[in-house]
């Protein structure tokens, strides 16, 4: 019977032939169909939020201008996350097989405390995402081509011709359009404990130690009153080790007319040490340059004095690597944070000061950035980091 049949099909007639394609193109047609079905109820807030109805980043959304807006016009979880074009749509659903690994094999965000440990991960995957495809998904709804730009608000009149003119893309200014930031400041904080866990069993004899946190130093072992300050991430030379205290030395620069700071370079505004009115005259003063840009005087100075022996590192390449990192985090969430060369040393500082407002930074993390800045400026270029 079989047999038959084959060979009835292959026999001259074409009409079966005819019926075996067109049974074909029907089966293809269904199977296309529920394909893009398929796809359909893959791409909706529904499907998402049945995985993801529990964690924040839906109850966050909810609360989005995406989500309710004066147009009515609502952008959904596919909308920001799938791609519309068939060939990356296929790609991002074949990469979501990876959700359904972490769904039913690996869990990784199915309680509230997995979720917050993973959701700096997840995030920083997006956003690497969005700045390959220059955030593609977002302009779908919206273009620099046909916004109003001169009706916006201030800060975007501000930054949106910048972002023409530099190309820079819509995430690297508007992360946390949909969902709350995750705490980027999480991963630093770390790397400063591991610090001060380093610090406690430092060596007070090396030949350099660099503090961690804003510190006293006192004129005596034994005074309670401080002389001044020294600020962090500034090295010092250990004189004596063996009191209560650390004898230290604190080398650099000062200003005619400003004798109370000690700077780490001559010309740049970028601090070592305050000192009190009664420790000014203490102060060891070596050669004198006037610097031909501005005529200022400025002379080689050294104070040694005492300080806690708390807080300081005997090698510094970790803290700069914590720096650098505090700055990446603190400085790229808006937009792209600037070079350090961008800017001169000193003009870091009124920089810093109109953006710190922005950033959840401790007064100790802001005087360490600036101060990083500063030593990695244009007219410093990472020179002299002690
Ligand atoms: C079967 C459950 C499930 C469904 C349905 C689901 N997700 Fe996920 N999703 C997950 C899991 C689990 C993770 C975490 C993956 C990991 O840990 O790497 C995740 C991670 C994500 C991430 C962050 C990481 C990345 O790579 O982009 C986004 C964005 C996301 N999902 C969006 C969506 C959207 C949009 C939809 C609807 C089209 C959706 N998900 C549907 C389970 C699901
Ligand atoms: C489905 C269309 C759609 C997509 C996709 C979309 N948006 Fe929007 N977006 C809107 C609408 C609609 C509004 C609200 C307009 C209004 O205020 O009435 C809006 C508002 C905004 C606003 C103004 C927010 C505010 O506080 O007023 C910003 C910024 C923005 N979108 C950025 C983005 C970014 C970045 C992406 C990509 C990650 C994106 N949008 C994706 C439609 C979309
Ligand atoms: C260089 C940074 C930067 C880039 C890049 C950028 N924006 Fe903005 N955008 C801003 C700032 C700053 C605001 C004002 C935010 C505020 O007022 O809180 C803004 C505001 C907006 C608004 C609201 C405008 C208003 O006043 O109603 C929309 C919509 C928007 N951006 C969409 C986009 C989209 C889409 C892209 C990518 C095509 C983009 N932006 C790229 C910085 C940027
Ligand atoms: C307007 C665009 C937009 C919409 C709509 C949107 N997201 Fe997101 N989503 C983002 C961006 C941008 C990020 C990257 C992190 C950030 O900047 O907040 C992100 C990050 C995520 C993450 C990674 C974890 C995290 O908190 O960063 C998940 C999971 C996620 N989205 C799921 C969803 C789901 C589910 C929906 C719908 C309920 C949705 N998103 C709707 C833009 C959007
Ligand atoms: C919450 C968002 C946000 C954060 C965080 C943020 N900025 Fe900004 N930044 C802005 C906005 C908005 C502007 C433009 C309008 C203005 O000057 O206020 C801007 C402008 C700037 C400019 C000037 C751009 C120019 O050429 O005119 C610099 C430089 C800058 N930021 C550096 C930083 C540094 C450094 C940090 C970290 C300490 C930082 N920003 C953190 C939002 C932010």
């Amino acid at each position: 019977m079989i047999k038959r049949l084959w060979q009835h099909m292959w026999a001259a007639s074409p009409l079966p032939l005819a019926a075996l394609i067109i049974a074909g193109g029907i089966g293809g047609v269904i199977f296309w169909g529920g394909f893009n079905t398929a796809m359909e109820v893959t791409n909706s807030l529904e499907f998402c939020t049945s995985c993801h109805e529990m964690q924040p980043v839906y109850q966050e959304y909810k609360t989005s201008v995406h989500y309710q807006n004066n147009s009515g016009v609502r952008a959904e979880c596919p909308d920001c996350h799938v791609p519309k074009e068939w060939g990356p749509k296929i790609i991002r659903k074949i990469q979501a097989s990876n959700e359904l690994y972490h769904k039913f094999i690996a869990p990784s965000i199915d309680t509230p405390e997995k979720f917050e440990a993973n959701r700096l991960r997840l995030a920083k995957h997006v956003w690497q995402t969005m700045k390959e495809t220059d955030s593609r998904e977002c302009r779908n709804c919206h273009s620099f081509e046909t916004m109003k730009i001169d009706g916006q608000r201030e800060k975007a009149q501000k930054m949106h011709p910048k972002a023409i003119k530099e190309g820079s893309t819509c995430i690297d200014c508007h992360k946390g359009i949909a969902h709350k930031l995750p705490d980027l400041s999480a991963a630093s904080k770390q790397a400063f404990e591991m610090l001060k866990e380093q610090s406690k069993t430092v060596n007070y004899n090396s030949s350099h130690l660099t503090t961690l946190a804003t510190a006293s130093i006192y004129l005596n072992d034994e005074d309670s009153k401080a002389a001044g300050r020294v600020l962090p991430a500034t090295t010092v030379e250990p004189v004596d080790s063996g009191g209560k205290r650390v004898k230290v030395k604190v080398s650099g620069w000062s200003q005619k007319g400003a004798e109370k700071i000690i700077y780490a370079m001559q010309g740049q505004r970028i601090f070592n040490t305050a000192l009190s009115k009664t420790a000014v005259p203490l102060v060891d003063r070596g050669e004198t340059i006037t610097l031909e840009s501005t005529g200022q005087e400025w002379t080689a100075v050294s104070f040694t004095g005492f300080m806690d022996k708390k807080n300081m590192i005997s090698e510094d390449k970790a803290l700069w690597s914590y720096a650098g990192d505090l700055y990446e985090n603190s400085c790229s969430v808006c937009h792209n944070a600037p070079s350090p060369s961008h800017f001169m040393a000193n003009q870091w500082i009124g920089v810093l000061k109109s953006m710190v407002r922005y950033t959840a930074l401790s007064k100790d993390e802001q005087r360490l950035l600036q101060r990083y800045l500063q030593l990695n400026a244009q007219d410093t270029g990472g020179k002299g980091k002690h």
